[in-house]
Order: C-alpha cells, then sequence, then structure tokens
C-alpha cells in the first residue's frame, strides 16, 4: 500500500444531511457545571439574570445548537417541581446520584433564559427512575401548555407568559445501567417508555421522544436491551439514545486513537437493531440515532479517585473537571468525523458536557472562563459540518493498534454547503510521528481553490490550555496545500486535526 492516503470526492455520492442538531452539548447539575460555570450569580460578568455572559459568548462562539438538560444520572432522582418559582422558596435537596447537595436555585426557568441568551434548543430529560408517567405529562404541561389549567398558570405565576415550547424530549436517562437511580430491565424501561410517550403525544403528537439505549456498547445488555426496548415503543418514539466515552488506557495512544472505530460499530450495531425490530414489525418507519452523551473522559481516574474522595453532599463540588490535551482534541476530531459519516441516521448528538464537567469550556469562580484544546474541533466543525455529507472511502495506510486491529492513519469526511458548493474536508491524522500525504480527487466538485487548511496539532502531545495559558494549543494554518488538475494535495501533521475549505 501506498504512503499517500487517497480518496475521491462526487456530488452524486452522499451520505445524508448534516443538520444543526449534530452539534448538542449536555448540561447536567453535576460538580460546576451550572453553579458556577453558566450560572454564578454575583460573578463580575454574570447578567442579571446570574448567568455568566463569558460562559454565554463561549458558548455562542462554540456553536453549540442544543443542550440537553438536565441529566445525566442527576435527572433519575430529580424533582422538577423543586427548580421552578421563587428561588428563597427552592427546597435543598440531596442527588442520590452524585452525592452532592442540590441547591435548586437554577432550574427549568433558568434553562429558559440560558436557550434564549444562547440560541439553542431544548432537550429536557425526564426523570423515568424513580418517577413516572404522570410527572412526565405534568411537567409537560408547566411547560408548553399556553395557558388556563393549573400547571400551565403555574409557569405564567412564575414569570414566563410564554411557554417553553419543548419539542425533543428524552425519555430517561441510561435505564440500563444498573449505577441508575431507579434502575430497570429492559421489559420494564420498554413499557414504562411506551407509556409515558403514549400519554405525553395524547397531549400534543408532535414531540420528538428519544427511547434510552444502552450507556456503551460493552454493556452486556446491549443491543439485547435495544430490541427489547423498541419492541415496546417502535411507534411512539423517534430516536433510541447512544452514548460513549473514551480514553487512553495504560499509554497504549495508538488504541486511543482509533476510538472512533469503536464509535462508528457502535452505530452501525444499534441501526442494524433498530431495522431488525423495524423489520420485525413490518413497519416502513425508521428509528434514528441520538448520540446524546460522547466525549474523551478519564472515568478509570474519576471512579478511583470519587471512591477515594467522595463528595460528602457537598454543594456544586469539583467533579469530572478534565484537563485536555491536544490529543484528546484529535480524538474528539476523530468522533465528530464518526458522527458526521454517520449522518444518514445520526440526527441528533450532544457533547457531554459543557462547562467545567468533562468540558470544551472552563471557568474558575469568580474567575476567567477559557477554551479547552477540544473546544477547537468542536466550533470548527459545528461551523463548516452542516450540509450534505459526501461518501469518503479512503485508501489510507493503516497502522496496527492493540484494541481494533489494523486501522488506517486517515480518518475523514466532507460536507458540502449546498448554497455556496463550498466543500470543507474534515480529517484526522493518528500516526503520532510522520506526517501523512493526501491526495483527494475533487473532479465533480466544482470547486477551484483552498480557502483555508487549519490544523490542531502540537510537538507536545501532552499539550493544553490553562487558565494561566488559554490560548496554549489553537489551530494554526498548514503550508503547502494546494489544488490543482482537479485534485487536492496536503500532506497531514503526525497526530492532528484538519479542517480544509475549498471553495
Ligand atoms: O456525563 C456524565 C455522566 O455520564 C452522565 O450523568 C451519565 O448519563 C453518564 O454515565
Amino acid at each position: 500500500m501506498s504512503a499517500t492516503a487517497r480518496f475521491t470526492l462526487d456530488p452524486a455520492f452522499t451520505v445524508g444531511e448534516a443538520g444543526p442538531r449534530l452539534f448538542g452539548s449536555f448540561v447536567e447539575h453535576l460538580g460546576r457545571c451550572v453553579y458556577t460555570g453558566i450560572y454564578e450569580p454575583g460573578h463580575p460578568a454574570a447578567d442579571p439574570a446570574g448567568l455568566r455572559t463569558d460562559v454565554l459568548d463561549l458558548v455562542r462562539e462554540l456553536g453549540v445548537t442544543a443542550v440537553r438538560y438536565p441529566g445525566g444520572n442527576f435527572v433519575s432522582g430529580y424533582k422538577w417541581e423543586d427548580g421552578v418559582g421563587p428561588r428563597q422558596d427552592r427546597p435543598r435537596r440531596l442527588d442520590p446520584a452524585w452525592q452532592t447537595t442540590e441547591s435548586n436555585q437554577f432550574g427549568l426557568g433558568e434553562y429558559a433564559d440560558f436557550l434564549r441568551k444562547t440560541g439553542c434548543e431544548p432537550v429536557l430529560a425526564l426523570n423515568l427512575g424513580t418517577r413516572g408517567v404522570a410527572e412526565a405529562v405534568e411537567l409537560q404541561e408547566y411547560a408548553n401548555h399556553p395557558q388556563g389549567t393549573a400547571l400551565a398558570d403555574l409557569r405564567i405565576a412564575h414569570g414566563s407568559k410564554e411557554p417553553y415550547g419543548i419539542r425533543l424530549w428524552c425519555l430517561g436517562n441510561e435505564m440500563d445501567g444498573p449505577w441508575q437511580t431507579g434502575h430497570k430491565t429492559a421489559a420494564e424501561y420498554g413499557r414504562l417508555a411506551a407509556e409515558t410517550a403514549r400519554a405525553m403525544r395524547q397531549i400534543d403528537p408532535g414531540l420528538e421522544l428519544v427511547a434510552c439505549g444502552s450507556s456503551n456498547q460493552a454493556m452486556p445488555t446491549f443491543a439485547e436491551w435495544e430490541r427489547t426496548v423498541l419492541t415496546e415503543c417502535y411507534d411512539l418514539v423517534d430516536y433510541i439514545s447512544l452514548h460513549a466515552y473514551y480514553e487512553e488506557v495504560d499509554g497504549d495512544r495508538g488504541s486511543f486513537l482509533a476510538s472512533a472505530v469503536d464509535m462508528e460499530s457502535f452505530i452501525d450495531n444499534v441501526v442494524a437493531t433498530c431495522d431488525h425490530v423495524g423489520a420485525r414489525l413490518k413497519s416502513e418507519k425508521r428509528i434514528n440515532l441520538s448520540f446524546d452523551e460522547w466525549n474523551v473522559w478519564y472515568q478509570r481516574r474519576f471512579h478511583a479517585e470519587f471512591d477515594r474522595n467522595p463528595p460528602g453532599w457537598a454543594e456544586a463540588p469539583r467533579l469530572l473537571e478534565e484537563s485536555y490535551s491536544v490529543t484528546d482534541a484529535v480524538v474528539v476530531g476523530s468522533l465528530l468525523i464518526a458522527l458526521l459519516r454517520h449522518a444518514d441516521r445520526v440526527k441528533l448528538a450532544c457533547l457531554a458536557q459543557l462547562v467545567n464537567v468533562i468540558a470544551p469550556i472552563m471557568t474558575e469562580p469568580g474567575g476567567p472562563a477559557w477554551r479547552q484544546t477540544t473546544f477547537h474541533p468542536f466550533a470548527q466543525a459545528a461551523r463548516h459540518g452542516r450540509g450534505t455529507v459526501l461518501e469518503v472511502r479512503a485508501d489510507s495506510p493503516a497502522y496496527d493498534t492493540a484494541r481494533y486491529g489494523r486501522v488506517p492513519l486517515l480518518h475523514a469526511t466532507a460536507v458540502r454547503d449546498e448554497a455556496s458548493g463550498a466543500v470543507t474536508v474534515f480529517a484526522v491524522n493518528r500516526a503520532q510521528q510522520a506526517g501523512l500525504p493526501v491526495e483527494i480527487a475533487v473532479h465533480g466538485m466544482g470547486v477551484t481553490g483552498v480557502a483555508e487548511h487549519s490544523v490542531l496539532s502540537d510537538t507536545d502531545p501532552e499539550a493544553r490550555n490553562t487558565a494561566a495559558d488559554p490560548d496554549r494549543v489553537t489551530p494554526h494554518g498548514a503550508q503547502g496545500t494546494e489544488l490543482s488538475g482537479g485534485v487536492l494535495r496536503a500532506v497531514l501533521e503526525p497526530m492532528s486535526w484538519n479542517v480544509i475549505r475549498l471553495t
């Protein structure tokens, strides 16, 4: 095999449409994501509602389009009523999921305000752990009914005349996980999801509903869980959820850089399972995928630390505060490529999470906010990754990994903006030491020049951004990328994330 990676782009060979919802994120009542993350009354940059305007600016710059809330594991023990109404009357509660104390100073109304100010779409998760159908439709009435009922009028009395108009709802969170408060078997959850969906649709048939899939592909119940759940609720839901977190284990960087191999197989396996249920039901309907938690997360380290030093019911302690290296950012870029490559079926995706907790944005209480390394690939993909995803079948040199066998060095996708005809190639070079020459045939694409080749890489794979050095790692321009005779030629720097924009 040649040392050069090659592929051809052709406007006739497409995957599907990459819509804005692929670039969602996630805010959970966990650690400092909400408190001293997005919400910190008294911070010099806080607006009158207590939202940090420095964080709002970064969220807008990140390009996030939808925000899932309020959990995560947190939601499975949450009472939404605790978080509405006058703040001084809101109860403090134990959060069993993270062993912390929840002040409830931030709730549904504050979330709606945050969405308004960032232009994001709501994705509201329901508690199907300790609660059920009745509480779900009550929340729906409070949030979405215009007026004239007890709960709609209560929302108005709480200061929101207009309904929140929440269209996308998650029917619980990770209900397959034994760690989940109110964990259920697939049969128990499938019935509850079906009955909740039925009741909610009786009020509003236009809702979009996400059933819980597996917490990850390694769960012992994986695939059988999806089959059982969807057999119960196939006609009542629109999406099934997927969650996946990746980390470098025992210094095996080669496998870590290939994490998207797992993500892509997870997606393929869930699609196959959904379509199997659809075929058995003789249904024309297709269930789409909501990859509503994905990221790099050093979970082994987290669990060890949590066991050694549990939060002890502290309020908004520092939890899951990863500091991301440039290597982590390249993997995040590759995971974004994996999502785009499956844009035909993955219709919603949420980077978990948004601020402080395994997040692209970090803050200090009373102090600054800054961009982690992972901020950059997400922001670039959110800006340039909308449109028609083109088929990319690369012929690439490969390398051996302990976890995934032989893996191509090049991981790539391309998106065409139908209005302008511009094409953006997103590419990762997984080689740790060597540059990767790439040739892309674009004869039929109608593109004539290279507007930009932006690279995220660093000579130090451990380079990170910190409060003291917030721009240590930022994208830089590449040299020598050119388009001539219908062929784009570039050399991708070792272990790099690349955005090549063609006009
Ligand atoms: O995002 C952190 C946690 O990861 C979420 O609360 C849970 O859903 C998942 O296990």
